[in-house]
């Protein structure tokens, strides 16, 4: 190249490499209506309301070193802000865990003994409370719905269990006692719940069976949809899932949206809210190559976008959190500092909109991101 030309090159590029970094956090995401898919979440003036603006950041105080944790398995934020995270203490999921669906030597194991529920300090991470013990088997999802109930997920136990708000014993438990199975009364390592404002909820089902179920708020099934598909994504169709691992309600938007986990996609159906019979028929699918594998995902009202932690393949992609816009599109990753994820398993939201909390399995630990540090 000539001097001239080296020199020309080095402008343009000084001055015009920052505008472009900076083009995604002032042009807001416009809609690509048809691009991908007819009607995505149909309503277009959730669009409007898309956040665009600094990216999420690691809160250097979290992981808080007082928490001893197992394998974090459920992360959730109630309505006052509280940190409820689900753990399986000593225990861990390795090749002798299972013999088929089966969870091996549940006599001779016993429930964990390890308080399994944990309630955290948001602003520094100290154990406010702790219960759960002599309960579970291996710990999987943990929601807390408006009314401040918990809900679990126990994959050895096959079982999806309430807990009410101020108390330690569930008082609506579904799924047969360590028997795994596919009918109306059983479970095969049932992964996640999401809950509706009025009680209703759904069941993610799970690692064996490729099914989301949902029930009235007395936990009678109202109806069901999806099956199993361990090929490709591809070929899977709308409804083949593989590992719905993780569920989010979109309740404005009428819309479930289900991790298919080892499809390497998100899958939102009609949460048939307002007219039951919807309920399953498939909306919008969110795909990405960065993506792998989905392992949890969490909708977050307040600035209209879906949060994902995903998992490596043997493509070698990158562990990250993304954040995702109504129209699926990739607004920005995050990482914590350091070295950045292990094994991610589960992500909430805060109600107030603006932090994010991730429960891993490899490295034991819940970090936080915020929006307000930047
Ligand atoms: C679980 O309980 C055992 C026995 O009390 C204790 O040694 C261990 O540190 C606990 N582990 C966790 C992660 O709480
Ligand atoms: C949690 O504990 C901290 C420290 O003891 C206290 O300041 C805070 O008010 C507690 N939060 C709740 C919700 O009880």
């Amino acid at each position: 190249m000539s001097p001239t030309l080296v020199q020309f090159v080095e402008i343009v590029t000084i001055w015009f490499t920052p505008c472009l970094v900076a083009l995604p956090y002032v042009v807001p995401d416009r809609p690509h209506y048809g691009r991908n898919y007819p009607d995505i979440f149909e309503l277009p003036e959730f669009y409007d309301t898309a956040f665009v603006g600094p990216p999420i950041q690691h809160d250097p105080r979290w992981p808080s070193t007082e928490v001893t944790v197992g394998q974090v398995s459920g992360v959730a934020v109630g309505e006052d802000g509280g940190v409820l995270v689900f753990h399986r203490g000593n225990r861990v999921w390795d090749a002798s865990t299972f013999i088929g669906d089966k969870f091996a030597n549940a006599r001779g194991k016993g429930p964990i003994q390890n308080h399994t529920i944990l309630r955290l300090d948001p602003a520094t991470g100290h154990v406010n409370e702790s219960f759960g013990a002599n309960k579970f088997y291996l710990p999987h999802g943990l929601t807390v719905d408006k009314q401040g109930n918990i809900w679990v997920t126990d994959v050895a136990m096959h079982q999806v269990m309430r807990i009410p708000k101020g108390r330690h014993d569930p008082d609506l438990v579904l799924g047969e006692f360590l028997v795994p199975g596919n009918d109306d009364k059983h479970f095969c390592k049932p992964t996640d719940v999401a809950v509706t404002s009025s009680g209703e909820f759904f069941v993610s089902d799970g690692y064996c069976n490729g099914r989301i179920l949902k029930y009235d708020s007395n936990g009678k099934l109202l109806t069901q949809w999806g099956q199993q598909f361990t090929g490709r994504a591809s070929q899977a169709g709308t409804h083949g899932l593989y590992i719905p691992h993780s569920l989010t309600l979109l309740e404005k938007q009428d819309r479930i949206c289900v991790a298919d986990r080892e499809h390497g996609r998100i899958q939102c159906y009609n949460a048939g809210i307002k007219n039951p019979a919807t309920a399953g028929q498939f909306v919008k699918s969110i795909e990405h190559a960065e993506f792998g594998k989905v392992f949890a995902i969490s909708y977050d009202p307040k600035v209209n976008l879906i949060y994902a932690v995903n998992g490596q393949t043997y493509m070698g992609n990158k562990v990250k959190g993304f954040t995702l816009n109504m129209n699926g599109d990739i607004e920005g990753t995050f990482e914590p500092r350091g070295k950045g994820f292990g094994q991610p398993h589960d992500i909430a939201a805060s109600p107030n909109g603006g932090d994010i909390y991730v429960g891993e399995i490899y490295p034991d630990r819940v970090t936080k991101f915020s929006r307000e540090l930047w």
